[in-house]
């Protein structure tokens, strides 16, 4: 097993497989985006996969692939066909924008994938546009059917609340995702990469406490889940409801006393802890040859720097990456 020095164990590894995206949302990246890497800086499949094969020899057993968008990237669902088959992994799952979901859901779930979160900050398909700049609701939308259908659930929606932006919409969110079968998750919004220099969005943060009131104002009271591998999530229901609704709060009322994870950016880092700027380059020694227990040792010390919290001050901000290049 993956322990660090306190006392949590590591099981769970994010692995982002690009830093490009097919949308801009105002709140992660401006209109033109940001400047992308070269094609060589990114590590090829067959990297990641020793790495994976590495980390699955120590312990790890779930992995997720995240962005940028993952499903932009060339080849993907032969990425998790060779992860699911990796003896030691027992999950491979996937966050994306749902762009392009109804194409790939069938061929994923074929692969192996078991699950995805998709990305769904409102209900309405000008404020929609507004949000993501380039995406369509309805696309989305049929993403999510056709993730639904091809039995890649427990599906979870993950949802930035911003004020004036949605947070009108947590209560409707709410009541769609139950009556549509999803798992909700609402996500306070986090400082991270320039993005973060733009006030709005730290002016505009809207706690879980706060969102959770509104919903309890209107839906009747929620009742505390327990569900295993919720990771940051506190995860909560309404009596009776078939589906559940979650909060992460990674500032406001951080979690990280239970976090489980290490992260694999796109170019070969990997990163302790999402807001904290420490990062080990894997990519070097990938290319240089490292054995399986190179790998591991240096698994090994990206657990052992995980910090015990992190130490974002009021106005503080992750600096040297944006959230499409760590993946969220
Ligand atoms: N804070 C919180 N969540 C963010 N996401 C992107 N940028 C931020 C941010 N600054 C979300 C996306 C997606 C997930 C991978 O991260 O909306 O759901
Ligand atoms: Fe792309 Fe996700 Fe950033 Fe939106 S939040 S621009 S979908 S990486």
């Amino acid at each position: 097993m993956l322990n660090d020095t306190y006392q949590r164990s590591i099981d769970y590894l994010r692995i982002s497989i690009t830093d490009r995206c097919n949308l801009r949302c105002v709140y992660c990246m401006p209109e033109q985006g940001i400047p992308t890497w070269a094609h060589a800086d990114i590590l090829r499949y067959e990297e990641i996969e020793r790495v994976v094969r590495a980390a699955a020899a120590l312990g790890l057993r779930k992995i997720r692939l995240t962005g940028g968008e993952p499903l932009v990237r060339l080849g993907v669902v032969d990425l998790v066909r060779t992860l699911a088959h990796i003896p030691g992994i027992e999950a491979v799952t996937m966050t994306t924008n749902g762009m392009l979901l109804s194409r790939y859901a069938v061929p994923l779930a074929e692969a192996g994938l078991q699950r995805v979160n998709v990305s769904l900050d409102t209900l309405r398909p000008e404020r929609f546009r507004a949000i993501t700049r380039w995406g369509d609701l309805d696309t989305v939308l049929a993403g999510i059917e056709a993730a639904f259908a091809a039995g890649l659930t427990p599906l979870k929606i993950n949802t930035v609340v911003i004020r004036g932006q949605n947070d009108d919409e947590v209560v409707a969110l709410a009541r769609r995702a139950m009556a549509s079968g999803w798992h909700l998750r609402f996500i306070e919004w986090m400082p991270v990469g320039e993005a973060a220099q733009d006030h709005r969005w730290r002016a505009q943060v809207v706690t879980a406490a706060e969102i959770r009131a509104r919903i309890e104002a209107a839906l009747g009271p929620l009742e505390p889940v327990t569900v295993v591998g919720a990771g940051p999530a506190r995860t909560y229901h309404l009596p009776g409801a078939p589906t559940t609704i979650g909060f992460i709060s990674a500032v406001s009322e951080h979690f990280c006393g239970s976090c489980n994870r290490l992260r694999l950016t796109a170019d070969g880092k990997l990163r302790p802890c999402l807001l904290s700027a420490e990062e080990l380059d894997l990519r070097t020694p990938l290319r240089q040859g490292a054995s399986e227990a190179d790998i591991q040792a240096l698994l090994q010390e990206a657990v052992r720097l995980k910090p015990q919290g992190h130490h974002l001050a009021d106005d503080a901000y992750v600096q040297g990456r944006a959230m499409a290049q760590i993946g969220g």
